[in-house]
């Protein structure tokens, strides 16, 4: 009898944990820790996502190490050793399979922008249709944030190797915070905290995606924004971003646009709950939307630990789109239904 009941509760477990008895995630956890498929801490922070044939593809900062305060430092700048950009592959947006590192640190060369003496921040990739390349645009800085340039990568695969081409001073301005969204015509464009993070731009790229094109805006002048997500709802765009108060959080603004060069008009702060005068203690970073799901998109928000970058944690939430009023609420726990409950 009791050799039975364990055969069953093993069989139980076996359809419940197909993957050798790592659980599944069915729910989102917001600011707990979130296990990739081999149970390890998903490291994948400022990050962003790529759907592209039926996967998901999130890419990050991988932070790994201590964080340190530089002894010269006069700011809060704490840093971890540049390591690279890591990638997670999902189908559900919930179990991430660790892909690697497919933009690795420079160990080698002290003035590479990729050596791990340097800043590597935010990096997003896009795919070009045309060229068949994988782009990722990435915030690359100096030690002591006074480089503010861009840095571009191209790879023929989603998962890597990416090569790097470079960095550059967009339209000849500062890039810090930044983030590239492709428009549903294929046009790409970036958005980054220039001016010494007082205004932001948004610059249409080139055809290939690997450069600016040279025509650009600058939005939200003075207002020092950063931490840019963009996504398009029924026609209109949607901008998500943070004040600019270094690793500690603030409350955040969604702005909207019926043109995507500007001009943005402020709505106000979108979430709502617990915290949400601090972005539940998070700051922006994408919105995805959930393919396959209408009006459904996930916003995700870096949750920092300033003393400690590596134990960041990602705040995911649903955004909730209720005729013309978008906000995101706080939630302990959420499932993909909500986005189903909302259509009722
Ligand atoms: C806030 C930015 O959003 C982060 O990406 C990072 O650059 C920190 N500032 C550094 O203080």
């Amino acid at each position: 009898m009791k050799v039975k009941f364990i055969t069953s509760v093993l069989f139980a477990c076996a359809l419940a944990f197909p993957q050798v008895g790592r659980a599944q995630h069915t729910e989102f956890c917001p600011g707990e820790v979130w296990s990739d498929t081999e149970g390890n801490p998903i490291n994948a922070h400022g990050g962003g996502i790529l759907y592209y044939e039926g996967t998901y593809y999130w890419y990050g900062e991988y932070k790994k190490g201590k964080t340190v305060l530089p002894e010269w430092a006069t700011w809060e700048c704490y840093r971890t050793d540049v390591t690279g950009v890591s990638c997670y592959s999902s189908k559900d947006l919930l179990n991430w399979k660790f892909e690697g590192i497919v933009l690795p640190a420079v160990k080698d060369d002290p003035n590479h922008d990729l050596h791990p003496s340097k800043v590597l921040e935010r990096p997003k990739v896009i795919y070009n249709k045309k060229t068949k390349k994988f782009v990722m645009w990435a915030h690359v800085e100096s030690a002591d944030y006074s480089k503010a340039c861009a840095g571009v990568a191209v790879s023929d695969s989603p998962t890597g190797r990416f090569e790097y081409l470079g960095s550059f001073r967009p339209n000849n301005a500062m890039s810090r915070d930044q983030t590239v969204f492709v428009d549903d015509d294929g046009r790409a464009y970036q958005f980054y905290s220039s001016e010494n993070n007082a205004t932001m731009y948004i610059s249409l790229l080139t055809d290939d995606y690997l450069k600016p094109s040279g025509r650009f805006t600058r939005n939200f002048i003075n207002k020092s924004r950063e931490a840019p997500a963009v996504f398009k709802h029924e026609g209109k765009y949607y901008m998500l971003s943070s004040g600019c108060t270094g690793w500690d959080p603030n409350a955040a603004e969604l702005a909207v646009a019926d043109s995507i060069m500007g001009e943005w008009k402020v709505i106000g702060n979108p979430c709502t709950g617990k915290d949400a005068d601090k972005t539940f203690y998070a700051q922006s970073t994408y919105v995805q939307p959930v393919v396959g799901k209408k009006n459904a998109y996930i916003a995700m928000f870096d949750r920092w630990n300033k003393t400690d970058l590596e134990n960041s944690r990602y705040v995911w939430l649903p955004v909730v789109i209720s005729g013309e009023k978008i906000t995101i609420p706080w939630h302990e726990k959420w499932g993909m239904e909500v986005f189903d409950a909302k259509l009722k």
